[in-house]
């Protein structure tokens, strides 16, 4: 049996009120009720406490929308989206989306990105993670449909699976193992772009896909066991960076700012624009050069030391951006150099509050 929960205008989350406090968003001044009356719309960000939704808060609220963002907090953090609690045009409510939501105020937009994204995570419950892709995702649709809302998916590289052909283009089927570890989460996606599909051609609800590849930045869990905080945390700990594999596999690394860009314009593209975008950034490095550029940004001694690689890991991953950028007018701006630079900066502060007994550098 289903839970459905209700949430009304101006409600605030179960148990998390936090008393009004000075706050603006990364130093901008933000009069949340003056500025929706002008021109704000609502936008529902669910997944909207973790790394990239909470990002993707910041930026909306900083257009001056009025921001409902639900999470389960499973991989979330409240500390994500602490600045953004106090403001009045930010309402953040802890609900389950595998559970339907009904809301009592007008919805323009809705960005789906809740889902666990690593696979550390994705396989802790993988029952959950697909209900999460295919129940979580229809009742998202159902609330646009009702509120006559768009409604933009997170979908994922994974969709491609472990790819045959570099880079890969959003006409390319991909190659994934139906019956695996990554299973849950890859199969999961697919099957929620086949429902937003459906839902577009067949009950109306106006969509949006993003095929995100691999995104990095502040905000990343230092212990979520993605490949870039995995070797920023070990290198600053001054242990030695565990490569899967021969570290020949390559990935290209996007920065959260360029994505968010990137997932803002793609809401905004035309009717036209119902088919899925990749979205990420072409620069492809081989997982060996990540890490040396690790080594050198951190001034770690760190030794690389090699495991194997996981089940179903894909060897190669390009996006084909094409698409993006002649739809969307997009592309990434930030070179994995500066990236890099701000997520070492950032996971130095983290671990340092978090205690850990030594930072390199
Ligand atoms: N970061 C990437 O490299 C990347 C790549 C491809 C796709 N994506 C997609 O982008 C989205 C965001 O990824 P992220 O990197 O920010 O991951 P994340 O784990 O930091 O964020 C996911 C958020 O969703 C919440 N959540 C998970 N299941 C939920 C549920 N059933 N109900 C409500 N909330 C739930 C989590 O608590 C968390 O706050 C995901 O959908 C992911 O699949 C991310």
């Amino acid at each position: 049996m289903f839970h459905t929960w209700r949430i009304r205008a101006g409600a605030v989350c179960i148990g998390l009120r936090i008393p009004p406090q000075k706050s603006g968003v990364s130093g901008d001044r933000l009069d949340g009720a003056s500025t929706i009356a002008r021109l704000g719309k609502t936008v529902i960000v669910t997944g909207g406490s973790g790394f990239l939704g909470s990002w993707l808060c910041d930026r909306l609220l900083k257009e001056g929308h009025r921001v409902i963002c639900i999470d389960n907090l499973m991989t979330g953090r409240i500390q994500n989206i602490q600045a953004y609690l106090s403001l009045p045009n930010f309402t953040f409510w802890q609900q389950d989306i595998i559970n339907p939501v009904y809301i009592d105020e007008p919805v323009h937009q809705i960005y789906n990105l809740a889902c666990p994204a690593s696979p550390k995570c994705y396989q802790a419950d993988p029952v959950h993670t697909f209900k999460t892709s295919v129940i979580g995702v229809m009742n998202m649709l159902e609330l646009a449909g009702r509120h006559g809302a768009r409604l933009l998916q997170a979908s994922t590289s994974e969709v491609y699976g472990d790819p045959e052909f570099n880079p890969q283009s959003e006409t390319y089927f991909g190659n994934v193992n139906v019956y695996g570890p990554r299973s849950c989460y890859d199969e999961g996606k697919r099957a929620a772009e086949t429902l937003i599909r459906e839902y577009h051609l067949h009950r109306g609800v106006d969509t949006r896909i993003a095929r995100i590849f691999n995104t990095y930045g502040p905000r990343m869990r230092y212990d979520d066991g993605r490949v870039v905080s995995n070797f920023i945390v070990e290198a600053l700990k001054g242990e030695d960076i565990t490569v899967y594999g021969d570290g020949l596999q390559t990935r290209s690394f996007c920065f959260y700012e360029d994505l968010i860009d990137g997932l803002v314009r793609l809401m905004h593209a035309s009717s036209e624009v119902d088919h899925p975008v990749n979205l990420g950034n072409p620069d492809e490095h081989t997982i060996l050069d990540l890490a040396e550029r690790v080594i050198e940004m951190t001034g770690a001694k760190s030794r690389l030391v090699f495991s194997d690689m996981p089940q179903d890991d894909p060897h190669i991953r390009r996006p084909d951006i094409a698409c993006a950028m002649r739809e969307l007018d997009w592309k990434p701006k930030v070179p994995l150099q500066d990236g890099l630079a701000r997520t070492v900066a950032y996971f130095r502060q983290d671990l340092q509050d978090r205690g850990a007994t030594e930072v390199a550098g």
